[in-house]
């Protein structure tokens, strides 16, 4: 039998998509991370987040199709992420995985990796 994957185990395309919604609505009216994104719409980065979080944890692998490889510290490099704007990210994130109700076990992977993965996106003290 095919391995179960946490993107299956937390509901997939649904769960990932109203994850990053919420997310955005988030970014959208926050002082400290609206400024950063280039582009008026930001529903195309909303789309490269979504499927980035798809494809890592073992969904359609869709982001590096349009993407190639995500060198992620490298793509944050042309934005200043200072601490500042970690908490500002992960306090933006806690909020939609909180939306998700998740049970404990994976919310707690899903935290423990994003609570990484925006501390290694710094680039730039405070
Ligand atoms: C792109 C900010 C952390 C994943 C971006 C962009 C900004 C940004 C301004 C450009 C928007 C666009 O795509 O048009 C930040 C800030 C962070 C942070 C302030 C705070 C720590 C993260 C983390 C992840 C992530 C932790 C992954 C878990 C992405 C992805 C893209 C992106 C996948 C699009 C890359 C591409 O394909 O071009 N981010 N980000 N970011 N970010 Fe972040």
């Amino acid at each position: 039998l095919p391995a179960v994957t946490f993107y299956d185990a937390v509901g997939g395309a649904a769960t990932f998509r109203r994850l990053v919604d919420e997310f955005y609505a988030g970014v959208a009216v926050d002082p400290v991370l609206r400024p950063l994104y280039p582009e008026e719409d930001l529903g195309p980065a909303a789309d490269r987040l979504r499927m980035f979080l798809e494809q890592y944890w073992g969904g359609p692998k869709t982001y590096s199709e349009q993407r190639g490889h995500p060198r992620l510290r490298m793509r944050h490099a042309p934005f200043r992420v200072g601490p500042r704007e970690r908490d500002a990210w992960l306090a933006r994130m806690r909020t939609a995985v909180d939306t998700l109700a998740l049970p404990a076990e994976y919310e707690s992977e899903l935290w423990t990796y994003l609570e990484r993965a925006a501390q290694f996106m710094v680039n730039s003290p405070d």
